[in-house]
C-alpha cells in the first residue's frame, strides 16, 4: 500500500456524512519489521459510528422502502436492472484499488483477489440474466378455474446485510446485490476484516441508486446491530458468519415470524477417503480443498477421514506435497500460503494443535504449525480423536485434522454426530462403496462431492447446507427467491374486469400488472 486510507465519511440516506468520532486502525495481516519487532501495518481507518447513526441509517432505508411505496420498491424490473449495470459499470472502474486492498486487509494473493473480483462482477452480471428470466415468466396473465392473475416476485422491505471476511466482496455481494435488485432496502456492515476495500464503491451506491436504498453502517457490530434487531423493522437478515451470532440476532427481533432469515453460517467439511481411492488425486484435491486461502473457506476441508489401509502413504504424500506450496506475501506471483487477518487466529491455532497433541496426536510434517507472527506455516496433525478440539471446531485455518478409519460406518457416524451439514467430498473409484456412501450423505449435508473437493461454485448450482451450516439457499436463481415473495393480483374473469385490466396494461398504468417483455 503507497500510502493509510483513512475514510472519514460513509453512506447513510444517499449522503456521503462526514465522521469525525472515533476511528478503527486497519493492521494489514502483512507485517513490518520496527524496534519493537515484527508488527502489522497499518494501511488506513475507518469510522466506529453508533447506535445513532445507525438507527439514522435504518430510518433512511424505511423511508425508502416506505411501505412497498418508495420509488425503488415500486420500480420496473427493467429500471432496477439498469441501475445495477450502472453500478457494475462504476464498479469496475475501481477494480484495481479494490483488488489491492483486499490484499492488504486480508492478506488474500493477487491472483485469488483479482478471481475474486472478476467472480463477483461474473455474479452480478448473471444475477441480472437470472432476474430477466424470472420477470419474462412473469410477464403473462394465468387462467385457473375462472380466476385471471399475474404472479410477480415482489420485495421483503428491509434487508441487514453483513458479509465475512474471508471473501469480504463476493460473499457480501452475493447476498446485497439479489436483495437490492429485487427492490429491498438495505443496511449494510461490511466486515470487520475488509471494511476499507468497500470504501471506493460507496460513491458508486450513491450515484446509482436512490437515495436510503443503500446505507451503510460501521462500528462495532455487538453494540449497532442488536438495538436495530430489536427494533422490529429489519425484515430480512442476511449473514455469512457463525450460528452462534445468527441464533443470538435472530431472537432479538420482536416478531419473528416477520423476519426472513438467509444465513451461511459454521462448516466443517469431511473428506472421506476410502480404500479404494487414488490416493493422489485425494491429495491433490486435499490441498487445494483444506489450503486455499490458507483454509480461511466456509467449504474447506476441515477434516479427512482415511482409510487405515492408505493412511500412512496419505500422510507422506499429503506431507510432501504441503512442503511444495510457496509461502509469502500476497502480491508475490505463485503464492499459496499468505498471513492471516486475524490477530488471534495464530493462538488459537496453536491452542487446538496444543490440545491434540496433549491427546495423543502428532504434527505429521515438518515445519506444521510453525508460526511467525501473522504467518502460520500447515499443520497435518494425526491421529485426531473425539477427546481433541480439532475433531468438531471449525478451524478455519491452515490446520489439517486426519482421523483413521476401519469401516465405511465410522465416518457416516462421524457426520451424523456432526452439528454441521454443508458438504462431504468422498474419494473412491468403486461405484458401489460411492453409491453406498451418496445415499445416507445426501440426507446429512446439501453436496457431496465426488473426488474432487468441496467448493461454493459454480454459482449457478444450489449453496446451502443442513443443520448449524445455514438457512435458505444461495445461487444466482435461488438468492433472487430468498430476498422476495410472491405477490398476485387475481380477478375473476368476466367483462367488467378483462376490460380494467387491458386498460391498466394497455396504458402502462403499472409496474406491476404488466406484459412489458424484457429482452
Ligand atoms: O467461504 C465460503 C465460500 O462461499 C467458499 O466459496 O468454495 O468458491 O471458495 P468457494
Amino acid at each position: 500500500m503507497p500510502g493509510q486510507i483513512i475514510q472519514r465519511e460513509y453512506l447513510s440516506n444517499g449522503e456521503m456524512k462526514n465522521w469525525d468520532g472515533e476511528m478503527s486502525e486497519v493492521s494489514s495481516p502483512v507485517c513490518v519489521r520496527t524496534a519493537q519487532g515484527l508488527q502489522r501495518k497499518v494501511i488506513g481507518a475507518f469510522p466506529v459510528c453508533g447506535t445513532k447513526e445507525a438507527m439514522e441509517a435504518l430510518d433512511a432505508a424505511m423511508a425508502a422502502f416506505d411501505s412497498g411505496r418508495g420509488e425503488w420498491p415500486t420500480m420496473g424490473v427493467a429500471d432496477r436492472i439498469q441501475r445495477v449495470e450502472q453500478f457494475t459499470f462504476k464498479m469496475a472502474a475501481q477494480k484495481e484499488l479494490v483488488v489491492k486492498l483486499l490484499m492488504w486487509e486480508i492478506g488474500k494473493s493477487y491472483a485469488d483477489s483479482v478471481k475474486e473480483f472478476d467472480r463477483t462482477v461474473e455474479y452480478i452480471h448473471a444475477t441480472i440474466d437470472a432476474l430477466k428470466d424470472i420477470d419474462r415468466q412473469s410477464s403473462r396473465f394465468e387462467i385457473e378455474q375462472g380466476i385471471v392473475a399475474q404472479v410477480r416476485r415482489s420485495p421483503l422491505g428491509v434487508v441487514l446485510c453483513m458479509g465475512p471476511f474471508n471473501y469480504p466482496l463476493n460473499e457480501t455481494f452475493t447476498t446485497l446485490i439479489p436483495a437490492l435488485i429485487m427492490g429491498n432496502t438495505l443496511l449494510f456492515k461490511p466486515p470487520k476484516h475488509g471494511t476499507l476495500l468497500h470504501y471506493p464503491l460507496l460513491k458508486a451506491f450513491q450515484e446509482s441508486f436512490p437515495k436510503g436504498v443503500v446505507n451503510t453502517i460501521y462500528g462495532r457490530g455487538a453494540d449497532i446491530v442488536p438495538p436495530l434487531m430489536q427494533s422490529g423493522k429489519i425484515n430480512v437478515l442476511t449473514l455469512i458468519g457463525s450460528s452462534k451470532v445468527a441464533n443470538e440476532l435472530k431472537k432479538l427481533h420482536p416478531k419473528v415470524n416477520r423476519l426472513r432469515a438467509v444465513l451461511g453460517l459454521d462448516a466443517k467439511n469431511a473428506a472421506i477417503i476410502t480404500e479404494n481411492a487414488d490416493i493422489d488425486l485425494a491429495v491433490s484435491e486435499t490441498v487445494l480443498g483444506a489450503l486455499s486461502f490458507n483454509g480461511q473457506r466456509c467449504t474447506a476441508l476441515k477434516i479427512l477421514l482415511v482409510h487405515k489401509s492408505l493412511v500412512d502413504e496419505f500422510l507422506q504424500k499429503l506431507s510432501a506435497e504441503i512442503a511444495k506450496l510457496k509461502f509469502g506475501m500476497p502480491w508475490e506471483k505463485g503464492v499459496n500460503l499468505t498471513p492471516l487477518p486475524e490477530p488471534g487466529k495464530p493462538a488459537y491455532l496453536k491452542d487446538c494443535i496444543d490440545d491434540a497433541i496433549a491427546n495423543g496426536a502428532k504434527v505429521v510434517n515438518e515445519n506444521g504449525g510453525e508460526t511467525v507472527a501473522s504467518f502460520v506455516y500447515p499443520a497435518v496433525v494425526y491421529p485426531v480423536n473425539e477427546k481433541m478440539k480439532l475433531y468438531r471446531e471449525e478451524q478455519f485455518g491452515p490446520v489439517i485434522p486426519v482421523i483413521a478409519f476401519d469401516d465405511l460406518s465410522e465416518p457416516i457416524d462421524y457426520l451424523i454426530e456432526s452439528p454441521h451439514g454443508q458438504q462431504v467430498s468422498i474419494f473412491s473409484n468403486d461405484a458401489h462403496e460411492i453409491a453406498s456412501l451418496i445415499d445416507p450423505l445426501v440426507n446429512e449435508v446439501s453436496r457431496v462431492n465426488i473426488n474432487c473437493q468441496c467448493q461454493r461454485g459454480p454459482d449457478i448450482f444450489p449453496f446451502t447446507g443442513r443443520k448449524d451450516s445455514a438457512e435458505g439457499t444461495l445461487s444466482v436463481v435461488d438468492a433472487l427467491r430468498s430476498f422476495s415473495i410472491r405477490s398476485l393480483v387475481a380477478t375473476k374473469l368476466n367483462d367488467n374486469n378483462k376490460k380494467l385490466i387491458n386498460d391498466i396494461v394497455n396504458n402502462n398504468e403499472s409496474n406491476f400488472l404488466s406484459t412489458k417483455f424484457i429482452f
